[in-house]
């Protein structure tokens, strides 16, 4: 056993020492089991020692710590995260790409450390290097060896306190070990980055599948997701980890080199990011980046590059940092592997909104540390672009390290045909046989037929998602029962349904039944009930309208005063008949209501088409018969009245920047007049370059005076 560790049976000692000698043990064991894989002491002599603080600190409580071993998941949930600042700023780092296809392909690599020599005026520049890690930044502030809080980098000022979170990471310490021969820093603020292991997060998929639930795209979102809970609960059944890369504030002994700094955090016990190398020279970084490439994936987690930094930190302090980034560190950037496989068959799928999507089922591979199976292929324009057929070998990669792609088909073979979309479903919905159609412009094939099961249950699935008409209880299965038993088309069929035929409704098999249940079935009629009185926005969302997102419909909301204005909106039909008003040629009708991006022409024509289609007609029915015309929460009328330029009369002279028929419109949608000459009753002059009489008159009327600047700050944004 080593010497630093305390012993295992407690001499006699107060409740207070026994407490604080049992949390050190705990910690110790913690450490060698987490971030060691070096156990001393077996689960069970753990765990008698766990219990023996639990129920010390039972019996009192007024020494309980919230940095005690007991504690990682002890916290309850959050009702939201709150922020704090950063002491020092979390900055980001400048990226080197590795360019492809080039004689040196480190030359972006070349011009960061050439600045560097010119800076520092001299050849060598002793660098490290070490792997970047793609998780999630997270600052860890302690003081006196406390673990006091940890902050999400958020913009780099103010992020969002993880401490309940972060403490559920076994191998982060709570509280820093005393060190031998040297102390604890007053301050010490570590930052690093939380991650999945790949290993653990492909486990931690599996298990998801089984139990039915969505799974992660990749070990980032795994993390980013898991950080973002507020029940530590839910945190701790998730494998995160910490590797610390950099230091925030600091007081504590001098650290003059990084290798210095890697030295503390091994004394701390404090998990760091290795390897980290050292180059003294140019050439040396060179060789040490291959070095890097060839081995990103022995490291169990994801990582897409190298981060190259100064050895000495007081260097860094003479660099200092541009607003992002310091000068003294750059990320080199692997260029995006790419694997060869070959395609086994196409699948095509039908989307919630009808849309077949062509799937490349493959060979699995290992990409960037997980194994892909199968890539989308967007579309036919894509697949004949890229002439793929089944059967073909390709390369894939994984943009932005994320989703696999099909980059381009490897010795292709002239004799065969490139895959057809139409041909392959011979021009008939895999899901319903309906007829397909490519509507004029569009590149996609759709189904035609609005109650095509693949839609439906989608359709449904959606209308109940959370962030539509959040109906507790309805996924997949239950929609995909519901459809399968002919109970519901279409979302709207939903609020027919009873609460005896929800209960009885049978969620497994003929030979094994599962009854969903008189509980649940509950849940669902209320929710429905709630669903009623829901926003606009909600209702807009949910009903799966094609362009139709969240921030469009929020927007939508704005603008109409109920779900009833939509198929007559005369602002949806004026944005399709002017398709793209310019900031010089202003649509002087949509003007005053600022609409933003979010709401478009190809918005407006997607809706406009719903509502005079047979399913939208049939929607409107539907909804006037339930009594359902939800009401918009954020609607604010734009009536003249309440216009800025109501009431008002302007006058204009001298020259502006453009035309005067740009101001009348201007003017007149806000809700102004116009008249030809000045009087007292002129509210404002817009007055250009080289204005004559009519300024003189009107300043000695007293008349407001604006020029085109404080014109145009007048108006709404
Ligand atoms: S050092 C001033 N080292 O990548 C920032 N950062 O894209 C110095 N990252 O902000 C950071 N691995 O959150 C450093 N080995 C590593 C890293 C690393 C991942 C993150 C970090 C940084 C971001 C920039």
């Amino acid at each position: 056993m080593s010497s630093q560790q305390p012993d295992l049976f407690s001499p006699d000692s107060s409740p207070a020492q026994r407490i604080a000698e049992l949390a050190r043990l705990l910690d110790f064991h913690n450490h060698l089991y987490y971030s060691k894989a070096e156990p001393e002491i077996t689960d069970s002599q753990y765990d008698t020692l766990f219990r023996e603080l639990e129920n010390l600190e039972k019996l009192h409580p007024t020494l309980a710590d919230p940095n005690s071993p007991t504690q990682r998941v002890g916290a309850l949930p959050l009702t939201g995260f709150s922020q704090l600042n950063h002491p020092v700023p979390m900055l980001s780092i400048d990226d080197v790409f590795e360019l492809k296809n080039a004689e040196i392909p480190e030359a972006e690599l070349i011009t960061f450390y050439q600045r560097l020599q010119k800076n520092l005026g001299r050849p060598d520049i002793a660098v490290t290097l070490e792997p970047k890690i793609d998780g999630v930044a997270v600052s860890l502030l302690y003081e006196n060896g406390s673990l006091k809080h940890a902050i999400t980098r958020g913009d780099g000022t103010t992020g969002d306190d993880v401490t309940q979170n972060i403490r559920t990471i076994r191998s982060i310490p709570l509280t820093l070990a005393q060190p031998p021969t040297s102390s604890i820093p007053e301050i010490l603020e570590i930052r690093g980055e939380v991650f999945m292991p790949i290993s653990a997060f492909t486990t931690l998929n599996t298990q998801r599948e089984e139990a039915g639930l969505p799974t992660f795209a990749n070990p980032r979102n795994a993390t980013a997701g898991t950080l973002k809970q507020l029940d530590p609960k839910i945190v701790a059944t998730r494998p995160l980890a910490f590797l610390a890369h950099g230091l925030g504030a600091y007081t504590g002994p001098p650290l003059a080199l990084e290798t210095d700094f890697h030295s503390l955090l091994h004394t701390l016990s404090i998990p760091r990011n290795q390897p980290i190398h050292t180059a003294q020279t140019l050439p040396q970084l060179i060789s040490g980046i291959s070095f890097f490439r060839q081995n990103r994936h022995t490291l169990d987690y994801a990582t897409d590059g190298v981060v190259v930094k100064i050895l000495s930190r007081s260097e860094r302090e003479t660099l200092g940092t541009t607003s992002r980034a310091p000068r003294w560190a750059a990320a080199y950037k692997f260029l995006p592997e790419q694997q060869e496989t070959t395609i086994l068959a196409i699948s095509i799928q039908v989307g919630r909104t009808g849309v077949l999507t062509p799937v490349a089922e493959l060979i699995p591979v290992l990409i960037s540390g997980s194994t892909v199976s199968r890539s989308t292929l967007h579309n036919q324009d894509e697949i004949t672009r890229k002439a793929i057929y089944i059967g073909a070998t390709v390369l894939i990669e994984k943009a932005g390290e994320i989703i696999p792609q099909i980059v381009r088909v490897l010795h292709p073979d002239p004799s065969q045909t490139t895959f057809s979309i139409f041909d392959s479903v011979a021009g008939k919905c895999p899901s319903c046989h309906a007829p397909i159609s490519q509507e004029i412009g569009f590149v996609a094939w759709r189904c035609t037929n609005f109650q095509c099961p693949a839609q439906a249950v989608t359709a449904i699935t959606h209308f109940a998602a959370r962030k539509a008409l959040d109906i507790a209880s309805m996924g997949e299965s239950v929609a995909t029962a519901l459809v399968a038993h002919g109970l519901v088309k279409n979302p709207l069929d939903l609020f027919s349904l009873s609460a005896e035929t929800l209960a009885n409704l049978n969620l497994g098999t003929d030979q094994s039944p599962r009854r969903f249940g008189e509980k649940n079935a509950a849940k669902i009629i209320a929710s429905l009930h709630a669903a009623r009185s829901k926003p606009l926005h909600k209702w807009l969302f949910a009903m799966g309208i094609r362009h139709l997102g969240e921030s469009a419909a929020k927007e939508l909301a704005r603008l109409h005063k109920n779900f009833s204005a939509i198929p007559t909106s005369p602002i949806l039909t004026q944005l399709l008949a002017d398709p793209r008003p310019t900031a010089k040629k202003l649509n002087p009708i949509l003007l005053p209501y600022a609409i933003t991006g979010d709401v478009g022409p190809a918005v407006a024509e997607s809706i406009l088409t719903f509502f005079a289609s047979e399913a939208g007609q049939n929607t409107l029915t539907r909804l006037a018969h339930l009594g359902i015309d939800p009401p918009s929460t954020t609607f604010h009328s734009h009536q003249n009245s309440t216009a800025i330029f109501s009431g008002k009369t302007f006058v204009i002279t001298g020259t502006l920047s453009q035309d005067r028929d740009h101001f009348i419109s201007l003017i007149e949608a806000n809700g102004g007049k116009i008249s030809t000459s000045v009087s007292k009753n002129t509210s404002y002059l817009l007055a250009g370059e080289s204005a004559g009489s009519k300024l003189e008159k009107a300043t000695s009327l007293g008349i407001n005076i604006l020029t085109e600047s404080s014109f145009t700050i007048l108006l709404p944004s």
